[in-house]
């Protein structure tokens, strides 16, 4: 087995998942405007380290990613913030895109921007203590949408990037992440998504990235967040579940789902029945970010030296997600 396999493997072992805290200053500002709390680099480092230092991290959290400004951050006790999260038994991972900017050519459209200089700043994050990255391509789904340089060009920069990754000893996280807004179907969901994934794929294998050394964090299958006909959650775990099998290739250890705008819940139960009827050979997991921390930032922004109450939400949602990914999570286990 592979070191950057066994890496993989061990950040989304025994039902654990993935924290997305990787939030840039503009989406973390945003965040925290939500809830009236001024962001300033301290703030958005107590709510960060309030999450990564509750004792939920060791048992359900098995990589967090962060972003450039908090990996290079000190804690309340003087440590560096990934010395804190491999204390509590997880590994620290790392965004290493620059952003979405508009794609030309396709003005409606994004191109996921940070390649150049990546290789340098790859070994800084390794001598930081990075186990593994992320980047995130992204697409809108319309008539004409995503479009074939879309799915191109993004699929080309995702490749790239996880060589690059893979040549600095650490795991790729590769996010192609096919939004849920408008009002398209399910069924066009379905086919952009495993267009998106398909030709993810195909860039790795040019590149000759190691399959068996990277987490794919894909969309599930839903119908637009202004779709009139919306599905049930057993239909989304079915056309999810199909989807994967059919574009993934076998050797990818693992699959960690980005919630991307379904509520807390929703996010949960929906991969609690991905896990009930996995029928592929995938650990299918949680990266998440809004549906693993919306409900302890609300708390948090009422008193935010109230550590042990926010982490006392964080942990309960962590649990619950670490038993969705192994389909053992009830509704009844939420009260
Ligand atoms: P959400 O779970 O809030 O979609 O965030 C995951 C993520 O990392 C998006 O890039």
């Amino acid at each position: 087995m592979s070191e950057l396999n066994n890496i993989a493997l061990k950040i989304l072992e025994k039902g654990k998942g993935i924290l997305a805290a990787d939030e840039s200053t503009g989406t973390m500002t945003k965040r925290l405007d939500g809830v009236n709390v001024p962001s300033t680099p301290q703030n958005r480092l107590l709510f960060r380290e309030t999450l990564f230092s509750a004792s939920g991290m060791t048992k359900y959290i098995g990589g967090v990613i962060l972003y450039d400004e908090t990996i290079k951050q000190q804690t309340s006790k003087k440590n560096l913030i990934p010395e804190l999260i491999l204390n509590m038994g997880s590994y620290p991972g790392i965004k290493v895109d620059t952003g979405a900017k508009v794609l030309a050519g396709s003005p409606d459209e994004k191109i996921t921007e940070g390649l150049d200089g990546l290789r340098e700043r790859l070994k800084e994050y390794y001598k930081l203590g990075a186990k593994f990255t992320k980047w995130r391509g992204v697409y809108n789904i319309s008539k004409s949408y995503p479009s074939k340089l879309s799915v191109q060009s993004n699929a080309h920069a995702l490749a790239r990037y996880s060589a690059l990754v893979q040549e600095c000893g650490m795991v790729p996280i590769v996010e192609p992440e096919v939004l849920m807004d408008g009002d398209h179907s399910a069924k066009d969901c379905f086919s952009k998504t495993s267009e998106v994934i398909k030709k993810c794929f195909e860039e790795l294998i040019l590149h000759k990235v190691d399959l068996t050394g990277i987490i794919l964090k894909p969309n599930m299958i839903l119908a637009g967040n202004k779709s009139k006909d919306k599905i049930s959650n057993e239909e989304v775990a079915k056309l999810t579940l199909e989807c994967l099998k059919n574009s993934v290739p076998s050797e990818v250890p693992g699959i960690a789902f980005l919630s991307g705008g379904q509520s807390e819940i929703e996010a949960t139960e929906n991969l609690n029945l991905i896990n009930k009827n996995n029928n592929t050979s995938f650990i299918m997991s949680f990266s998440y970010g809004r549906a693993l921390q919306q409900g302890a930032l609300k708390f948090w922004s009422k008193d935010i030296q109230n550590i042990e109450g926010t982490q006392k939400i964080f942990n309960h949602r962590a649990k619950m997600n670490t038993l969705a990914a192994q389909g053992k999570w009830s509704k009844n286990l939420e009260n």
